[in-house]
């Protein structure tokens, strides 16, 4: 498993899909920069979710607003006092941590040691082996899981009252160590506020403070009335964006997964009070249909309901995704009731308010909310797709198999060889493709090599041109992922791809 992952970042990097943030200096902690073929493949991945989400509902439209916005909007979204994580520093090593994160990690290999013993049951019994009743009845598996989940449910309680005391107390009852030196020696618990702070305006004495935002979602809450006037929106209505978010996360570690500056694709769905667990029910199938439409098998999505929730919602569930590292969460699905618009009335004194012509009656609506991380997305897709192979004649490929509508070129036009006049008409189909594809031209190389670099990008096609091709107008076309062979007019080119790649 650790292999896998190290391959897929580098990979990325080898590829062309994603650097280091500002590298030449040794790079910046948890900031990545997308290169050529990633932007791409992230682009795609955008206008897929947007396609989805706004052109194919009539009664969602899309946004897109601005990174800073009035620092009240933070005190009124419970950001300011409530978007903290428990950190906690060891005095010997003075590396800092999060503190729920250890006891997790911690929980974490109990659950392993349960498993192991799960495992060895299943070896000595074979066939007949039930698990569940295994589970149920072994006495040490039995203690590992219910130690497990009376650690959770005491954590879950302390950080809930605030009591960051008994946070620590269970850290050291549990002889949590450092993992790295095995030091015990915890300084307090302390609350951290994960919001980058900025200034807006030159002057020092009159510069206002703002915060970079932490989430898309209150551009969307704070322009609720202007979007549902402006567009006659009758409720249930949604209002999507795609855009930037910011975090000083703690513990920013497995790559793409979680960054301090990351990008969110989200939809707020404004309902009739009292109906929002109908919509929070639809919006978490219609979005697990929606991931499992990528063809990376639907064995790797799962629902986790949310028992300890955010300070906004009355419902949460995350639809977790099978990463190089275990399930973890992809998208949440929330139900937020009234609570940001209610503060935002609250804090700003203007209604946010509907007017419901067929009740004939105002009322501030209710939101289930669908936010997914667009890197996360990236790093499910990429990590999925990546994949080696090994062939008929013992030989191995790397092979991307990326879900044809969002490769980042779609075709790649290859000479067989450099002279004759391949090149020239090689070119020629490139120049008539690329108004609808992006393609990619290469003659460098034996083709079997080149084959293998567009195997590894993720192209879908190659198409290559060779003496027949000046004769009969016909090209080669060859599939990345069966590596099958077509011979096929120049004409139908478009028509072939098209079919495959079109969202
Ligand atoms: N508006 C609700 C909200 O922001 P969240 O669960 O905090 O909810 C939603 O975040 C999604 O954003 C997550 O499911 C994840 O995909 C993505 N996300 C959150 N923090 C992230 C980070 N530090 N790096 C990358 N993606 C992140």
């Amino acid at each position: 498993q650790e292999d896998i992952f190290k391959n897929v970042i580098s990979h990325a990097k080898e590829y062309g899909f994603i650097f280091p943030s500002s590298e030449i200096y040794d790079g910046l902690s948890a900031v990545y920069d997308y290169a050529q073929n990633g932007a791409e493949l992230k682009k795609n991945i955008r206008e897929y979710w947007w396609k989805a989400m706004v052109q194919m509902h009539e009664n969602i439209v899309g946004i897109d607003a601005a990174i800073l916005m009035h620092p009240t909007t933070w005190k009124a979204s419970g950001h300011v006092d409530a978007f903290n994580d428990p950190l906690i520093d060891n005095k010997d090593s003075k590396k800092r941590f999060r503190a729920d994160v250890l006891i997790e990690d911690y929980c974490e290999k109990l659950q392993q040691k349960a498993q192991k013993e799960i495992e060895k049951a299943r070896e000595r019994f074979g066939d007949a082996f039930d698990e569940a009743q295994f589970v149920a009845t072994n006495g040490r598996v039995v203690d590992y899981l219910s130690k497990k989940k009376t650690i959770l449910e005491r954590m879950a309680k302390s950080l809930d009252s605030g009591d960051l005391e008994d946070v620590k107390a269970l850290i050291e009852e549990l002889e949590i160590a450092d993992p790295d030196t095995g030091s015990k020696n915890w300084t307090e618990v302390r609350q951290f506020n994960l919001m980058f702070g900025t200034k807006l305006g030159a002057a020092a004495e009159n510069a206002m403070d703002l915060y970079l935002r932490p989430e898309t979602a209150q551009g969307i809450f704070v322009n609720f009335l202007n979007v549902q006037k402006t567009g006659r929106m009758k409720i249930p209505f949604g209002i999507a964006q795609t855009g930037k978010a910011f975090r000083n996360e703690i513990v920013a570690r497995q790559f793409i997964f979680r960054m301090r500056e990351f990008e969110q694709m989200e939809m707020q769905f404004f309902v009739k009070p009292g109906e929002e667990m109908k919509w929070y029910e639809y919006w978490k199938e219609t979005r697990l249909k929606w991931h499992q439409s990528l063809g990376l098998g639907a064995e790797n999505y799962r629902f986790h309901d949310h028992e300890k929730l955010a300070h906004y919602a009355n419902a949460a569930a995350d639809i977790e995704f099978n990463f190089p590292f275990g399930f973890k969460e992809l998208e949440g699905i929330h139900s937020r009731t009234d609570f940001d618009l209610k503060a935002h009335e609250q804090y700003s004194g203007k209604k946010l308010q509907y007017f419901d012509t067929e009740e004939n009656k105002n009322y501030v609506p209710y939101v289930v909310e669908t936010s997914v991380g667009l890197d996360r997305m990236f790093l499910a897709v990429f990590s999925k797709s990546l994949q080696e192979e090994t062939l008929e004649d013992g030989s191995t490929r790397t092979v991307l198999r990326l879900p044809s509508v969002l490769a980042p070129t779609k075709a790649a036009v290859l000479p067989l060889v450099k002279k004759d006049g391949l090149p020239e008409l090689a070119r020629e189909i490139v120049e008539e493709l690329k108004w609808d594809f992006n393609v990619s031209y290469d003659e460098k190389d034996a083709v079997g090599r080149r084959y293998r670099r567009q195997d590894a990008l993720g192209t879908p096609f190659c198409i290559t041109v060779d003496h027949q091709t000046l004769e009969d107008q016909t090209v080669t076309l060859r599939h990345r992922d069966t590596m099958v062979q077509d011979r096929v007019k120049i004409a139908d080119l478009r028509g072939i791809i098209n079919a495959e790649v079109s969202m």
